[in-house]
C-alpha cells in the first residue's frame, strides 16, 4: 500500500487480500461488512507503524472509522486470564518478497532508458516501502532477494544497497530524513548502467579495455541522468558520481583535484561492495558473509573510510548473530578469489566495483 497511490490496482489487491483473510476468520461469526472502513483502518495502521518515517506534512490526520484501535483491557481478572497474560505471545514476523518494489524499479529503469528521465515519485515510493519493510522485519537488513536470473542483478542490487545504506545510516544515528535521502542515493547509485549493453554487464570473462571504459562511465552518466531529472536529487547525483572513488584517491572516475567524498558516498561504497561480493555473478561465485566482512576490514583506510567500514562490519556481525544469511551455493573455496582477481575488470576492487 505504501508503494502506490489511491486507486492503484496493486493497492486494491493488497486490501482485498487482507480483507478476504479477515472474512475467512469471521466465517463462524458473521459480522456486518465494512470493506471501506477497513481500508481506512489499514491506512491508519500504516501511518502508526511508519510515523517516524513519514514527514509530518505527509502524516494523515486521524480519520474516524467504525473500527476501534487501541490497547485491550480485560475486566475481572481470573486465574485463567492471568495465566494467559503471563504466557509469552509469539512474535509475528513479516516476510517480504519485494516483488512489487522490484517491478517498480524495472519500470523506472525502462523509463530512464526510453525517456532519459527518472520518475522521482516512484523512486521515493520504493524507498518509503523499503523503510517500512525494514522496520517491520529485521531480516530486511540482509541481502534480500535470491537471484534467479543474472539480468535481475541491477534491480536487486539497487534494492539491497538502498536497504543496507539506510540501516547503516540509522545505526550511525542519522536523522530519519537523512536516512531516507541516503536510501534514495543507494537506490540510484548505479543508474548510469541502464544504457550499458547487457553483454558487457554480464560478460563472464575479463572485459577488454574498451568494455571497461564503457563500464567505468556509469558514475558520470548516472550523475548526469539524476541531475537532469530535477530537483532535490543533488545528493543522489553526488553519490552516483563518487561511489567508486576510494579514500586513497584510486578508483574511478579519476579525480584531477583530489577531494573528500560525501559521507553518503562513503557509506554507499561499503554497502555496494558488500552486496556485489555476496552475489553470484557470471564472472565469479558469491563470497560468504564472513569473507566479505574480512575483506572490508582489511581495506579500511585504503579503499573504505575506516569509520564507515567499521560501523558496517559491526552492524552486519550483530545482525548475523540472530539471522540466517542468504544460503550460499556450494563452492570451491579457492575459486572465488581467483575469479574475483580476474573479475571482469582489474583486481578485486573491480570484481566488486565494476560488477555492482
Ligand atoms: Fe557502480
Ligand atoms: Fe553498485
Amino acid at each position: 500500500m505504501a508503494l502506490y497511490n489511491d486507486g492503484h490496482p496493486a493497492r486494491e489487491r493488497a486490501v482485498d487480500r487482507s480483507y478476504s483473510c479477515l472474512r475467512d476468520l469471521q466465517q463462524h461469526d458473521p459480522h456486518p461488512r465494512f470493506r471501506e472502513q477497513y481500508e481506512e483502518f489499514l491506512e491508519e495502521m500504516m501511518a502508526r507503524i511508519t510515523l517516524s518515517f513519514i514527514d509530518s506534512a505527509e502524516a494523515r490526520p486521524n480519520r474516524p472509522t467504525g473500527i476501534k484501535v487501541g490497547a485491550l483491557g480485560i475486566r475481572g481478572e481470573t486465574k485463567e486470564v492471568q495465566a494467559a497474560l503471563d504466557t509469552p505471545v509469539p512474535v509475528a514476523t513479516m516476510s517480504y518478497s519485494l516483488g512489487e518494489e522490484a517491478a517498480s524499479i524495472l519500470s523506472m529503469h525502462r523509463e530512464v532508458q526510453e525517456r532519459g528521465k527518472l520518475p522521482l515519485a516512484e523512486a521515493e515510493a520504493v524507498v518509503r516501502s523499503l523503510s517500512i519493510a525494514m522496520h517491520g522485519d529485521q531480516e530486511m537488513i540482509l541481502p534480500l532477494l535470491q537471484l534467479r536470473e543474472f539480468d535481475e542483478y541491477t534491480t536487486t542490487h539497487s534494492l539491497n544497497v538502498s536497504v543496507l545504506v539506510m540501516a547503516l545510516a540509522e545505526s550511525l544515528g542519522l536523522a530519519q530524513q537523512d536516512v531516507r535521502t541516503f536510501g534514495i542515493a543507494g537506490l540510484l547509485h548505479d543508474l548510469g548502467k541502464v544504457n550499458i549493453p547487457q553483454d558487457i554487464l554480464n560478460k563472464p570473462g575479463k572485459l577488454t579495455d574498451e568494455e571497461r571504459q564503457v563500464m567505468q562511465e556509469h558514475p558520470v552518466a548516472g550523475a548526469r541522468l539524476i541531475i537532469e531529472s530535477g530537483r532535490r536529487l543533488d545528493l543522489a547525483a553526488a553519490v552516483a558520481h563518487e561511489h567508486h572513488i576510494m579514500i586513497n584517491g584510486k578508483g574511478y572516475p579519476h579525480q584531477h583535484y583530489p577531494r573528500d567524498c560525501h559521507k553518503a558516498s562513503k557509506l554507499v561504497h561499503v554497502c555496494d561492495v558488500y552486496d556485489a561480493l555476496r552475489t553470484k555473478r557470471p564472472y565469479r561465485d558469491a563470497w560468504d558473509a564472513q569473507r566479505v566482512l574480512a575483506y572490508i576490514e582489511e581495506r579500511a583506510g585504503t579503499e573504505f573510510e575506516p569509520a564507515a567500514a567499521g560501523a558496517f562490519v559491526k552492524m552486519m556481525r550483530k545482525v548475523e548473530g540472530g539471522i540466517q544469511l542468504s544460503p550460499m551455493p556450494p563452492q570451491n573455496d579457492a575459486a572465488p578469489a581467483r575469479a574475483a582477481a580476474q573479475g571482469n575488470g582489474a583486481g578485486p576492487v573491480s570484481a566488486a566495483g565494476d560488477g555492482p
